[in-house]
């Protein structure tokens, strides 16, 4: 039994019982399956094996050291969004040509480090970024790879706070201007022109803009050759989405059959930065009930350990998360506002949900929370971050411990 899956009144992680992984390590908890991380990374491999390709674990959507290695294990490469994120790369053993650099705002701290480093490629955001790349790779008499982001002004039609393609967001280079850009960067010094990037937005479950943006760099790609631009790579980065809802998605074959007719005119390897994909199903955030207080004759609010600070996405995106009880109870279904103990009224995981009527004490699982969850919790309300937890051939281990107010108060003065 591979990921969050029900045997009669209980809920499993790869065949073990999630209440027995929440009673030892206690909660808010966040439980990771192995085996579906490493079902959903083959499926990407296998679905673009047509094609000279790499994958480019982005980081950014969970970059637990031990999440990070398993990813390696896999043949993954990694996508960095910051030092910080290089360094955790490194850290669990990627090497320097197995990472690209992304991110619309690099301090000059930040490329000296990925230039004396010699990451695979710097995915360069603006005209005055390829200039401080110059400048930083000429006095070191090195020459650094670069691929070009390029901002297709496609629309992904996802929440506008995840789009990114669009010319009026703050990502990449207009593909109008890439061109004159390029002709001006082959005679620099300091930097080699390697690929071309797009990357649209995330949680795309509508493939066509994903077609759209991989025909815009395949004939740009074409146009830059044309102008002796020597292109070696074509990075679509990351965007496919998951199903949050249970109704069905594209996956990663359907994705593949509709870019790959298209990146395949082109004879360039393609690179791939999956975050979501990848990880989303593959974590649950485990949480228990403090309170329950009704709010109307048939309406209740259940008040959890687990809130913004652990998963800050219902408020940020208005993001819909399966909750379910980890043990089924026979009580009659009522309708309920699940909270977080936080002193803000946005601070809900979910609305309206039907669930039987839940008690004190009881577990919860918020589902499909492996991305984008427990790398943007916070401190907020001085609440520590969550543990986290890997299950892997029916075994579980703590990968993260429990952060302690003294973790916290060592960086005070
Ligand atoms: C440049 C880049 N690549 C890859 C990703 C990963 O996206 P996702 O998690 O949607 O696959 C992101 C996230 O937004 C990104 O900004």
């Amino acid at each position: 039994m591979i990921g969050f899956q029900r045997d009669g009144t209980t809920l499993f992680c790869d065949g073990v019982p999630l209440d027995r992984i929440a009673s030892a390590e206690g909660t808010p908890l966040y439980v990771y399956s192995a085996a579906t991380i490493a079902a959903r990374y083959q499926a990407i491999d296998a679905a673009f094996a047509g094609c000279p390709h790499s994958i480019h674990y982005a980081l950014k959507a969970n970059s637990t050291l031990a999440i990070a290695r398993l990813l390696r294990g896999l043949g993954s490469n990694a996508d960095a969004n910051s030092s910080g994120e290089i360094d955790v790369a490194m850290r669990a053993g990627f090497t320097p040509p197995q990472i690209v650099f992304t991110g619309v705002g690099k301090t000059p701290a930040e490329l000296e480090h990925a230039i004396a480093l010699g990451v695979r490629s710097i995915n360069i955001e603006s005209p005055g970024e390829i200039a401080r790349v110059n400048a930083i790779s000429a006095a070191r008499a090195t020459r650094t790879k670069i691929a070009i982001r390029v901002n297709p002004d496609v629309d992904a039609r996802t929440h506008p706070h995840i789009s990114t393609g669009l010319k009026t967001n703050k990502f990449g280079i207009p593909i109008s201007d890439v061109p004159d850009i390029c002709r001006h960067a082959q005679f620099m010094d300091g930097v080699q022109i390697v690929g071309l990037h797009a990357h649209i937005g995330s949680q795309i479950t509508d493939l066509a803009p994903l077609a759209n943006a991989a025909r815009a760099l395949v004939t740009l790609a074409s146009e830059l050759r044309g102008a002796g631009t020597t292109i070696e790579h074509l990075d679509v980065g990351g965007g496919l989405g998951v199903s949050y809802d249970g109704r069905p998605v594209p996956g990663a074959a359907e994705y593949a059959a509709a870019v790959l007719p298209i990146l395949r005119e082109s004879g360039l390897t393609i690179v791939l930065e999956p975050g979501r994909h990848i990880i989303a199903p593959a974590g649950a955030l485990l949480t228990r009930v403090i309170d329950v207080k009704q709010a109307e004759a048939d309406r209740f609010f259940v008040v959890m350990d687990a809130g913004m600070t652990e998963l800050i996405r219902p408020m940020l995106y208005n993001a819909f998360h399966r909750i379910e009880p980890l043990v089924k109870s026979n009580a009659p279904l009522v309708s309920c506002d699940v909270v977080g103990p936080l002193c803000e009224s946005s601070d809900t995981l979910g609305k309206d949900r039907m669930l039987p009527k839940p008690e004190a004490g009881e577990l919860y699982a918020v589902l499909d929370t492996g991305a984008y969850g427990s790398v943007m919790a916070s401190n907020y309300n001085r609440r520590l971050l969550p543990a986290e937890v890997l299950v892997e051939d029916g075994q579980w281990r703590v990968i993260r411990r429990r952060q302690t107010l003294e973790d916290v108060l060592a960086l005070e003065l």
